[in-house]
Order: C-alpha cells, then sequence, then structure tokens
C-alpha cells in the first residue's frame, strides 16, 4: 500500500517541499492552512442531492486533513470498508463494528449523512481481497444461505435511524449480465438470495433507502440489461413493514447505485448521451440512481499525471456531477474517496496499471483540476 508521510503538520511552502510534487495543473499552495481549500465546498451545491465521500478512520489518525476535508466540504460519509463481511465478521460467532461505528460517529459530529455499504458481495476478481472470510465460504449452502439474512439483518437493524442507505447487494453481474457464480449466489444458484438480502434489509429498516450496486453499468449494454431486469423485479417485489405505527407494503428496492469508476486516459469515456439513455431506464421505473463510487483514473508515469490527462480527468467528473444534475432522480454522488493520498486505484498498482492520480485532490490536499470543474458542474 503507498502512503505517504504525514503533511498536516507543516505549512505554506513547506509543503510543496516536505509532502511531494505539485501534479501540473494543481492549484498553488497559496492557502492559510494545509487543509484549506477556495470556494464553496461540494457539500453546499447541488441542492436536494448529498454529494459525499467513503471514508476510513484509520486514514484520519494522524493526518489532520483527510479529517477535516471529508467533514467539512462532502455532505456524506460512506463505510469504504466498514460494513464489509470480512470488517464485521471476520471470524465465526464475532461482530466488529468499530470502523463502521467510527464512520457513523464522525457524519454524526460533521453534521453529515451516513451511508452504509456492499454488505453482500464477492468479488470474484478480486479474491485475494478476502471480503467473504473462509469460515463463511465453508458453510453449506442452507447455512450460508442463513448466515447471510442473519447478517443482513444485524447490520442494517444497528444502523437503523443512523445510516440514510445501504447498498445491500454488490456487483452480482458478470460483463455479459449473467449472475456472478459467487459464494452468496451458490446458497441458492438463482437471483434468490438477492431477493432474500433486500427482503431481510427491508424488515429491519423499513424506511432507510435500499440500493442494488453494480460496476461498469453506466451506458446501455449485456450488463445494465440484467441490471434493470434484476431492478425491475426488486421493485415488483414488496414486503409488509410497519412504518410509524402503520402496517403497510413496500417494494424491496429503492434506487440503483451506478460505482462510475471512470477512465480518463484519450477515447475512453462513454458516450454521455449513453449514459443518459440508461439511466432514465431505471429511473422510469421509479427508482433513485446515484453515482456510489465515483473516481477518474488516468494515465499516470511514476505516479504522475500529465496536464492534458487532468483537463480530461476534470471534464469526466463535471460530466458525471452534469447527468446526475440534469436527473430528478439522482440522488447524489459519493466519490471512492477525495485525496490521491489514499486511494483504492493506487492502493492496487497491479489491477490498475499505468493509471492513478484518480480524485479531486492530489496527495498533499491540492485541488486539481477537477476539483473546480466538478464545482461548476454541480451549481
Ligand atoms: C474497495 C476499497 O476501496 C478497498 O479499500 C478494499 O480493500 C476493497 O474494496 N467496488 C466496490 C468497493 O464496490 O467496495 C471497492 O472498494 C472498490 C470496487
Amino acid at each position: 500500500m503507498k502512503r505517504g508521510r504525514p503533511c498536516a503538520i507543516l505549512v505554506g511552502a513547506a509543503i510543496a517541499a516536505a509532502c511531494g510534487t505539485v501534479e501540473p495543473g494543481a492549484s498553488p499552495s497559496n492557502r492559510a492552512g494545509p487543509c484549506d481549500l477556495a470556494g464553496p465546498p461540494p457539500r453546499d451545491l447541488a441542492e436536494g442531492r448529498t454529494i459525499g465521500t467513503a471514508y476510513r478512520s484509520v486514514f484520519a489518525d494522524g493526518d489532520r486533513c483527510y479529517a477535516e476535508i471529508a467533514g467539512r466540504d462532502f455532505g456524506s460519509l460512506t463505510t469504504e470498508i466498514g460494513t464489509m463481511t470480512n470488517t464485521v465478521a471476520p471470524t465465526p460467532g464475532r461482530f466488529d463494528f468499530r470502523e463502521a461505528d467510527a464512520v457513523a460517529d464522525a457524519a454524526r459530529r460533521n453534521h453529515q449523512d451516513f451511508q452504509i455499504h456492499s454488505l453482500i458481495w464477492d468479488p470474484l476478481d478480486q479474491q485475494v481481497w478476502g471480503i467473504v472470510p473462509e469460515y463463511v465460504r465453508a458453510l453449506p449452502d442452507a447455512q450460508r444461505h442463513r448466515f447471510m439474512t442473519d447478517l443482513v439483518t444485524k447490520v442494517v437493524s444497528r444502523y437503523a435511524g443512523r445510516a440514510s442507505t445501504v447498498t445491500v447487494v454488490n456487483e452480482p453481474f458478470d460483463q455479459r449480465g449473467g449472475l456472478q457464480h459467487n459464494a452468496w449466489w451458490r446458497s441458492t444458484s438463482s437471483d434468490e438470495y438477492i431477493v432474500e438480502a433486500f427482503r431481510a434489509a427491508r424488515l429491519a429498516a423499513p424506511t432507510m433507502k435500499l440500493l442494488l450496486n453494480e460496476h461498469s453499468s453506466e451506458t446501455i449494454s449485456d450488463k445494465s440489461n440484467a441490471l434493470l431486469a434484476l431492478s425491475k423485479k426488486l421493485r415488483d417485489t414488496t414486503v409488509e413493514v410497519n412504518v410509524d405505527g402503520k402496517t403497510e407494503r413496500r417494494p424491496l428496492l429503492d434506487g440503483v447505485g451506478f460505482q462510475a469508476h471512470m477512465l480518463g486516459g484519450p477515447d475512453q469515456q462513454p458516450r454521455t448521451e449513453d449514459m443518459r439513455a440508461n439511466l432514465k431506464r431505471f429511473t422510469d421505473l421509479g427508482l433513485d440512481v446515484r453515482f456510489t463510487e465515483l473516481d477518474v483514473r488516468i494515465p499516470t508515469k511514476d505516479g504522475r499525471a500529465g496536464a492534458e490527462d487532468l483537463q480530461r480527468q476534470a471534464r469526466v467528473y463535471a460530466t458525471m456531477a452534469g447527468l446526475c444534475r440534469e436527473t430528478a432522480r439522482c440522488t447524489g454522488i459519493t466519490f471512492w474517496g477525495f485525496t490521491d493520498r489514499h486511494s483504492w486505484i493506487t492502493d492496487y498498482p497491479a489491477t490498475f496499471s499505468g493509471y492513478g492520480s484518480a480524485n479531486l485532490l492530489d496527495a498533499d490536499y491540492r485541488a486539481k483540476p477537477a476539483w473546480d470543474s466538478l464545482r461548476s458542474a454541480l451549481r
């Protein structure tokens, strides 16, 4: 993992000298404090939408700018790892909510919306991440299924009244639109596991917004067609719940999260029109949509990006923000981190070889061109 040394204790010109190089196109460090950013923060723009970031409490330890900027400039915090299976249920019979609680507490302190992420996920292409612990994989199918619904119930009921939103099931499809044959799927050998995960979430917190989340589905494709069909099925399935003392039936699904891990190299952007048409298919079902993990990785050499790529990246951020703004049912955007200092893209160089610099701020918390273009697009 790439981790720089803490820069928060340094001020003025010392920052540039001690904290690494300035990205071309990054704002000069003419700021009063090391964590200051010019202009209105994203959280105050895009009225009616929540513009937030993924958050990990450990990144805030000894790094003042991480906590300060996350708390000041963004309207919501989402658990980056805090509600993943290997974090909350690392060993049999033991639950660990310390990380998720820390994110919830930070959001409360900062008067922010709190969202929980990716309860049921087993990325087949990244088994090395160990998201589903071995003891869970080894359970017989019926028990693994029961473990799944219990886990959803436990996590969602714990954060009922605190979290506004949860991405209940993450990345259920392969690129061709088939269901991933992952550990959760193996319990039912069908999409039944997804229906049951959502049912458990709805019963545990009837008013929490329940999202289905997927990557590489921003345009119309076999994969997004399958996502649409599943979304319709979940929307059409209702369950009886009790809200404010009244019994009513609610659909299992409120919205769809499009991860939006975008590529910002030359000619790598999907057509805006294709994304617009795709989003409309989901909102026409009465569903909310959200960009849940937006970042824009660009070509880098020795960790540095060129000015042209940074400008193109700024345009991609603006395009995504504009799309959300123009879509009445887009609830907002969650960035998958906001600084290149703490970025899953640079944490996994083998996965994203030749790419980096994906976030809005550089590794020294200086605004990249994307910071301004994003804010203009949100206004
Ligand atoms: C990533 C986190 O950022 C990493 O810290 C963790 O090690 C693995 O997961 N799609 C998702 C996110 O839905 O949950 C992933 O987050 C990135 C890809």
